[in-house]
C-alpha cells in the first residue's frame, strides 16, 4: 500500500485504485478529534477519480469509532475557537466524495461513527458491532444530515428510536434497517473486495449511476448546515456541558 498524508490517528493508503482511510486511535476507541477530521477531509477532498475508484473507511478491532471526542466538545463549550468547523469540513468532504465510499464496522459505532454510514454506498458489520447515537442524552441534536437521511432509509420510527431515543442497534438490527448491507464475520475483507471491484468498473458509468441513486446533494448539505447551527448552540447549553463533564469525570 502506498503511503499518503494522514495524521497520527488516521492512516491513509492507496492500493488497486482504492483510497483506504483507517481510523487508528484504539486507546480512545477511535473517538474523532480535530486532527483526525482534518486528515479525513484532506484525503477525501483530494480524491482524483482518474486515480481512485473507491474509498474505504475502516476502524480498529472492536472500535469503528466512539464518535466525536467529548474532550473537544467540552473545549468548544468552554469557548475554544472553531467549534465544529473540522466536523463540518469532514462531513462536506464525505458527501461530496466523487467516488463510492465503502465501510467496514467492527465493534463500536457511536455518534458520527454511526451517522457517517448514512453516506456510505456500502457498509458491512461484524456480529459484535453496535450502533448508537446518544445525541439527546448528551443534550445535543442529530448531525451529518441524519435527521433527513435516516427517516428516508429506515422509516421515521426506526430513525426516531436511533436518533432521539438513543437506542442501541445491534448488527442485525442495523442490517434490517439498511444502515449496513450485511453482517459478516470478516466485514473488512468483504468491504475491501467491493471497493476493489468498484474501482475496476468503468468510472464514469459508476459516477453517473451513483449520482442517480443518491439524489439531491444540495438538500443534504443544507440539512448538515441547519443541524450544525443547532448543534453549536446546544454545545454551550447547561444540559450538554453537564453531560460532557460527567463523561470526562468518570475516569
Ligand atoms: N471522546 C473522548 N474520549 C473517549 C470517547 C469519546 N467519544 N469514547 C471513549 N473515550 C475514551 C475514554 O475516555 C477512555 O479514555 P481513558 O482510557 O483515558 O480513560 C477510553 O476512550 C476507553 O473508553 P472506555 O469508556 O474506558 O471504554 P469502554 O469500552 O468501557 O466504553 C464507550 C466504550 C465508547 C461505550 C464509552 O467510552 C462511551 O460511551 N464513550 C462516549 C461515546 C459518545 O457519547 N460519543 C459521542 C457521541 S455524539
Amino acid at each position: 500500500m502506498s503511503a499518503a498524508a494522514g495524521s497520527e490517528h488516521v492512516r491513509v493508503g492507496r492500493e488497486e485504485g482504492v483510497l483506504t482511510l483507517r481510523l487508528d486511535r484504539p486507546d480512545k476507541r477511535n473517538a474523532l478529534n480535530r486532527a483526525m477530521y482534518a486528515a479525513l477531509a484532506d484525503a477525501l477532498e483530494t480524491v482524483d477519480p482518474a486515480q481512485t475508484g473507491a474509498a474505504l473507511v475502516l476502524g480498529s478491532p472492536g472500535a469503528f469509532s466512539a464518535g466525536n471526542d467529548i474532550g473537544d466538545f467540552l473545549a468548544f463549550a468552554d469557548g475554544a475557537d472553531g467549534a465544529l468547523r473540522s466536523v463540518e469540513r469532514f462531513l462536506f468532504a464525505l458527501v461530496r466524495c466523487p467516488v463510492p465510499v465503502v465501510a467496514a464496522v467492527d465493534g463500536l459505532a457511536i455518534g458520527i461513527g454511526t451517522t457517517m454510514l448514512l453516506h456510505c454506498d456500502l457498509a458491512y458489520a461484524t456480529p459484535r458491532s453496535v450502533f448508537r447515537t446518544p445525541f439527546v442524552d448528551l443534550g445535543l441534536v442529530p448531525e451529518a444530515a441524519s435527521s433527513l437521511v435516516a427517516p428516508r432509509l429506515m422509516g421515521r420510527q426506526q430513525a426516531f428510536a436511533l436518533l432521539v431515543l438513543g437506542e442501541t442497534f445491534d448488527a442485525e438490527a442495523a442490517a434490517r434497517c439498511g444502515l449496513v448491507r450485511a453482517v459478516l464475520d470478516d466485514a473488512e475483507t468483504r468491504a475491501r473486495q467491493d471497493a476493489v471491484s468498484l474501482a475496476r468498473k468503468p468510472r464514469e458509468a459508476v459516477r453517473l449511476s451513483r449520482d442517480l441513486l443518491r439524489g439531491d446533494g444540495a438538500e443534504i448539505e443544507a440539512r448538515i448546515r441547519e443541524e450544525i447551527e443547532l448543534f453549536s448552540g446546544r454545545l454551550t447549553s447547561s444540559e450538554a456541558r453537564e453531560a460532557f463533564a460527567a463523561f470526562m469525570r468518570k475516569g
